[in-house]
């Protein structure tokens, strides 16, 4: 059977929004976030940024009935402040000089028409996390880079993820020749397969979904 793909006006949506992430990768997310999705619960996504996976995420979400949650404090990550090879100066707003990416979020959203499908959660990922507390059929990591906040992402959102669900990792660069923004996001995969909670499931690109296999809460 082939994978599920997003409508031609929802991949349009994707691929005219403000990011990072290649089709392929793209296609993959979607793919694992309908498959999730037909567990009844949420798809939860850390690393908003400008929306351009929440729509894939919203729209699978959309599909199965469920809602897609996506949290950043719209701040943006190391390797997108200024001076660094990822800054986007439109992100910043000029009367506080600082990056906020919450309008474009929105905008991107609301021409997507999925607005009625996502809850951004907006803060920390640590802080949401430590007061979360209810399953998700999907967490999909595109947060900070550094070990401090892959790691956090990792124990914080890992063990809400359902029996049967999936765990999604985006920037996994097994080897550091091809790596831009550290490899952080390997080392978490590792660490996800070597709990033996998470079997492998599929690679696109520097995309890795798992499953978790294991009981909810063991990370
Ligand atoms: C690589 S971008 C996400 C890209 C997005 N998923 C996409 O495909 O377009 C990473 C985002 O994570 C956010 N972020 C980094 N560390 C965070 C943290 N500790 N808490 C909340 N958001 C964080 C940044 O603000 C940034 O918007």
């Amino acid at each position: 059977m082939p994978a599920p793909a997003p409508k031609p006006e929802i991949l349009a949506a994707f691929e005219a929004a403000k990011g990072f992430m290649p089709v392929d990768e793209g296609l993959a997310l979607y793919a694992a976030a309908v498959e999730a999705g037909r567990l009844g619960l949420p798809l939860l996504e850390v690393g908003t940024y400008c929306g351009r996976s929440t729509i894939l995420l919203a729209d699978a979400a959309r599909e199965a009935g469920v809602t897609a949650l996506t949290v950043d404090h719209h701040r943006g990550s190391e390797e997108q402040q200024p001076g660094w090879d990822y800054h986007d100066p439109e992100t910043v707003d000029p009367e506080i000089g600082l990056m906020d990416t919450l309008p474009t979020f929105r905008r991107t959203l609301h021409r997507a028409g999925l607005e009625d499908h996502v809850v951004a959660l907006v803060g920390r990922s640590p802080q949401i996390a430590a007061i979360w507390n209810s399953p998700v059929g999907l967490v999909f990591v595109d947060g900070g880079h550094t070990d401090e906040h892959a790691n956090a992402d990792y124990e914080g959102w890992a063990p809400h993820v359902a029996e049967g669900g999936l765990l999604v990792i985006h920037d996994v660069f097994p080897h550091p020749e091809d790596e831009f923004t550290g490899q952080a996001p390997y080392r978490v995969y590792l660490r996800a397969l070597d709990s033996g909670a998470f079997t492998e499931v599929s690679a696109t690109g520097s995309l890795r979904v798992l499953r978790r296999t294991g009981a909810r809460g063991v990370v």
